[in-house]
């Protein structure tokens, strides 16, 4: 068989046929060799603790064209989604753990060979070629380690899979925390966040109608489908700024299960409203396409909140946009109440996974603790602000019940004056209690993990 080198003639996989997200039109412009080499370097960085954007921006694309681009984000995703499976494969064939690049080329190389389409001849001799740059010694090694993977693919996945991290490509105490917590909704919820979540328009009703926007899209033969009065989904994904309209602000991409924030509050025409946590903008954005009410927008990360502000101009939208400790009014707050409140809180994020599943291994379960501590740090610092009578909408994008139900039922039992208001969520079973399951019951609703309660404000 011929071994090519690393930089023999190109042979990275479309994207779409390794299994993730995004097609490519033209052929990529490095070897494939070069792209799973820093796709291991960036699966390597969010193990020590960056976020996969930050990871895939601090590795050395020099030379990479859009589409090579593309190819490294999806390998870079696509291993870190199926991540524990992959740990549990190749650590059948090492007996001494290899240099952590060598490892980490390994998994995304057999994520390829199990996940995606490139033949795999293909896979195992660029995948070598990419050890080679890191440590000449290793390449048998790894060439060993490929070919004994490729003899009984399936024998190799049996044993990954008798443990928690490698049956549900999460880690073992996530896993662990939602089989005690949700005893009946661990495993779709599991199996959820490990999907793919499709690439879902809010419509901006200032600007257009969905059927309007259908009909741009149909002049450019691209296939979507309404699911609503406001909402888009698209057949394939693509890149939205491709998409016609999206400068204009005519739409946004927003989950489906994010789009339910604004409805849910149901701010009125006139209503004085606090976004509490607003960057980037997208659930504020929302509520000032379905009413004409003053928005307050507030964020504390300072970077961040320039994107709400960006946003709001794309889509013609107006507000006052700060930075600022939404716990801390007495830092920003005017002493005139609000009618609406919407604090989407910093949280574990854990409902989102099939979205960044970076997200499953950056986070370790002490954080769970200390996000529901600054979860009830804003809901006791926001409380005071709101007017009697007044809304405040608590959501997360979490499935961990200390962010969510046990979160909402202690503030319950500090404040006397909060009552929660029973909402109807569509779409999955468990939704009553105000808990939406990561991929939905997939048809007409499949949207991400989200908790909604809505708190009122009563007169002692
Ligand atoms: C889930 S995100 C908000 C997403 C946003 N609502 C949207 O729909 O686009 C949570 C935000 O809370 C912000 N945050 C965290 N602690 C905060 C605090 N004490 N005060 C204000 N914002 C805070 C974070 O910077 C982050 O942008």
């Amino acid at each position: 068989m011929n071994s090519p080198s690393a930089s023999a003639a190109p042979s990275i996989p479309p994207a779409s046929q390794a299994g993730e997200q995004h097609a490519l039109a033209k052929p990529p412009s490095v070897a494939l060799a070069l792209v799973q080499r820093r796709a291991g370097e960036a699966v390597l960085a969010v193990l020590s603790g960056n976020n996969a954007d930050t990871a895939l921006a601090r590795v050395n694309t020099t030379g990479f064209d859009g589409a090579t681009r593309s190819a490294l984000t999806d390998l870079t995703y696509g291993t870190l989604r199926f991540l524990g499976e992959l740990r549990g494969i190749v650590h059948q064939f090492v007996h001494s753990k290899p240099e952590p690049l060598i490892e980490a080329i390994l998994w995304v190389a057999i994520y390829q060979l199990s996940h995606g389409k490139t033949a795999s001849h293909v896979v195992v001799s660029q995948a070598v070629a990419a050890v080679e740059t890191v440590n000449r010694g290793a390449k048998g090694f790894s060439n060993a380690v490929l070919r004994n993977y490729l003899r009984a693919p399936e024998a190799s996945l049996a044993k990954a899979i008798e443990r928690d991290e490698g049956m549900w490509n999460h880690p073992t105490w996530w896993v662990e925390r939602l089989r005690r917590e949700q005893p009946e909704w661990w495993e779709p919820i599991l199996r959820g966040g490990n999907g793919h979540g499709p690439l879902t328009l809010r419509v901006n009703r200032r600007r257009a109608t969905v059927a309007q926007v259908l009909d741009s899209f149909a002049e450019k033969k691209i296939e979507a489908e309404a699911l609503s009065e406001t909402m888009i989904v698209l057949k394939r994904p693509r890149p939205v700024e491709r998409l016609p309209g999206f400068r204009d602000g005519v739409f946004s991409i927003q989950d489906a299960g994010a789009q339910l924030a604004a409805p849910l509050l149901h701010a009125k025409d006139g209503m004085r409203v606090l976004d509490a946590c607003a960057a980037p903008g997208g659930k504020a954005a929302h509520v000032l396409e379905l009413a004409d009410c003053s928005l307050l927008a507030l964020d504390v990360d300072a970077e961040r909140i320039k994107r709400v502000g960006e946003n709001f101009a794309r889509l013609g939208l107006n507000a006052e946009v700060r930075a600022a400790d939404a716990a801390d009014p007495k830092s920003w707050w005017d002493g005139t109440p609000f009618d609406r409140i919407l604090l989407d809180a910093p949280c574990t994020g854990s409902g989102v996974v099939r979205r960044h599943p970076d997200g499953k291994w950056l986070k370790r379960e002490s954080d769970v603790a200390q996000l529901a501590a600054q979860q009830k740090r804003l809901i006791d610092g926001l409380w005071p602000t709101l007017k009697v009578g007044g809304r405040l909408l608590y959501v997360t994008c979490s499935v961990f019940k200390l962010e969510n139900g046990v979160q909402v039922d202690a503030s319950l039992s500090r404040h006397a004056d909060m009552r929660r208001v029973r909402v109807t969520l569509p779409g999955d079973p468990a939704s009553s209690g105000g808990q939406l399951l990561p991929g939905g019951n997939r048809k007409t609703h499949n949207h991400d993990g989200y908790f909604y309660a809505l708190l009122e404000k009563i007169a002692l």
